[in-house]
């Protein structure tokens, strides 16, 4: 959930650090800090403060080529000056920065009762608990390593001391990368912090300590060298900056045409039209599941929910979808004809992996489907499927959600096919309504200044619903979440017939309610529930078809005609909706508040 970065080499430390934090800034903003080795002999000084990085007061120039950085994601103690990393010993001669939740940190605090403790972090007992090893061996990764045996829960940690030219990281459930520079080398928990400057990198596994310095990179498990493959990442530092846009979340909704396209080229055959997903899973074992499991969170618990509707009608598999926080392999099922798929844009959601952990221990086949190559769940599971849509950095998911979903269409496609199952005419449909799918979307990308006007006249309503059925009803909860967490309005989505079991209560005129008219949301129904809330006084946006909600609707957005897929469409609309309702009212729309784009916890 935070963002750590390092650097060690023959030039200036502190500048390099600082720019990794602010492409970190993502990952967790409500602190941050920067500990460097200064002078000759080297002098440990750590500056840190609570508030975003561009609060944060450091020299303006350093003789340091030597340092670690954080910002971080208030888990333990409050975003304060004392609980931001980097975290030092009561020696300051250890500075160390950390993600994840050191689980025993209470039990290690009462081992190290002669301690002075300055704050309220989990974190802070690794430098301590180095103060003590550290005077055993004088050797930095030793210490490291006696350090994290003691350890509990995850971690991903850099560490420097003065005398020691070299910064010294390990990883445990939490991300960790190494990135190979020609001015020296860096740490950090995510590619993007140092892509300006180089883009190769080998990834930590579990377990791994690596010792970095200016020169070398080695890395160690179980105490013996091993070697980690360094990677060549293909996409640049460009496309992880604003491009013009505003903010990074319109600069993503307006990439969905190209991140669609992104994925079809991956995997679909352009002649042929035949899908090729790049995954092991073997026919014979997809010919005898007997269930499908989606579990995901959030904006990907939404693209599941969508993709159930598939599997079920198209591919004929029992699939259910489960937020992955609530998850538990039931009993009743043969584990071994049970796929279970964590859907995960960054790979790092702990209530995921968590859940295809349990899923896997109790012999489940697992499956990934994620944005992040290179991510923790692509080393958890049996097989993964890479959703190809480039970085997102806007906190609200946008890109991914379409993305996911139609990885996800090929996959059941593939099923479908694989089972016997596909119906031909009704297969090439799906995919040639997929291959639509961008040209559509630019069609509602292009009707922007529409939904635009329909914010700006509801800016002043602070509450909104969504409705919609069938897989209107995902792309409902997925335009409720949006707004909500973007614009602080109170926002939620039901499948529309739910309403006159209970919200309808709360219906009056100063509630819009935005209505899924499409194709594959059963328009003709949803209608007579338009005419409920409408009779309430409640004004109705219509996401409509051709043809469909015609003179009923106070505002009428017609949906490019696309099948199935038109509820994905719509979606685009409802994204924009909240991104210009969310602008007008001046919300930080990048990284709301309370939110960060990896939840890297339980
Ligand atoms: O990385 P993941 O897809 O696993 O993330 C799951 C959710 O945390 C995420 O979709 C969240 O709901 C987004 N902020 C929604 O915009």
């Amino acid at each position: 959930m935070c963002g750590i970065t390092g650097f060690i080499g023959d030039t200036d430390a502190l500048s390099k650090i600082v720019r990794g934090l602010y492409r970190l800034e993502y990952r967790g903003y409500d602190s941050a800090g920067v500990a460097l080795l200064e002078g000759d002999p080297a002098d440990l000084a750590v500056y840190k403060s609570a508030g975003r990085v561009g609060d944060l007061e450091v020299p303006t120039v350093s003789d340091a080529t030597c340092g670690i950085g954080h910002t971080r994601w208030s888990t333990h103690g409050k975003p304060t000056d004392e609980n931001a990393h980097p975290h030092t010993d009561c020696t300051e001669h250890f500075a160390v920065v950390h993600n994840g939740v050191i689980a025993n940190y209470d039990e290690l605090r009462g081992d190290l009762e002669t301690h002075e403790f300055t704050s309220q972090t989990d974190t802070e007992v690794v430098p301590h608990l180095l103060e003590e090893e550290y005077s055993e061996t004088s050797d930095l990764r030793a210490a490291v390593e006696s350090v994290t045996d003691r350890l509990e829960g995850s971690y991903a940690l850099g560490v420097i001391a003065e005398e020691s030219d070299r910064i010294v990281c390990a990883r445990h459930n939490s991300p960790l990368v190494v990135g190979h520079g020609e001015d020296g080398n860096y740490i950090a928990s995510d590619v993007t912090a140092f892509l300006d400057q180089t883009r190769d990198a080998s990834y930590l596994l579990d377990g791994d300590v690596a010792v970095v310095s200016d020169d070398d990179v080695t890395v160690y498990a179980d105490g013996e060298p091993v070697d980690r493959p360094i990677q060549h990442i293909e996409w640049d530092a460009q496309a992880a900056e604003k491009d013009g846009y505003q903010h990074f979340m319109r600069k993503e909704i307006h990439e969905q045409p190209w991140a669609l396209r992104q994925v079809l080229a991956s995997h679909v055959d352009t002649v042929d039209r035949t899908v090729d997903l790049d995954i092991d899973l073997d026919d014979d074992y997809l010919r005898n599941v007997d269930e499908i499991q989606l579990v995901a969170c959030g904006t990907s618990y939404h693209a599941s929910l969508y993709a159930k509707y598939l599997f079920q009608t198209l591919a004929n598999v029992r699939t259910s979808v489960e937020v992955a926080s609530e998850y538990e392999f039931e009993g009743g099922r043969d584990p071994t004809r049970t796929l279970v798929a964590g859907v995960t844009q960054s790979g790092e959601t702990a209530d995921t992996l968590d859940a295809v952990r349990r899923s896997a221990a109790n012999g489940a086949t697992t499956l990934g489907v994620t944005n992040s190559l290179g991510s923790t769940i692509t080393r958890v599971v049996d097989d993964s499927i890479f959703i190809r849509a480039g970085p997102e950095i806007g906190v609200a998911a946008t890109k991914t959600f379409s993305s996911q979903i139609a990885t996800l269409v090929l996959l059941c496609l593939h099923v479908a096919d694989v089972r016997g199952e596909l119906d031909s005419a009704d297969g090439r449909r799906l995919l040639e309504n997929l291959r639509n799918l961008p040209s559509a979307i630019q069609q509602a990308l292009d009707n922007e200044s529409r939904i635009q006007a329909v914010a700006d006249r509801y800016l002043d309503e602070d509450a909104f619903f969504y409705i919609g059925r069938r897989m209107g009803n995902p792309v409902s909860l997925e335009g409720a979440l949006k707004l909500k967490e973007i614009s602080y309005d109170h926002a939620e989505g039901f499948p529309a017939g739910e309403l006159k079991h209970g919200p309808l209560a709360l219906i009056t005129e100063e509630t819009p309610v935005i209505a899924l008219l499409t194709d594959g949301s059963r328009p003709d129904d949803t209608i007579t529930n338009v005419k409920e809330v409408q009779a309430r006084g409640a004004p109705v946006i219509g996401l409509a078809s051709e043809g469909t909600g015609n003179g009923t609707l106070e505002e009428r957005i017609e949906v490019p005609s696309l099948g199935r897929l038109e509820p994905l469409v719509a979606n685009v609309y409802l994204q924009l909706f909240a991104y210009h309702l969310a602008d007008q009212k001046g919300r930080p729309i990048d990284k709301p508040r309370n939110l960060a784009k990896s939840v890297t916890v339980r």
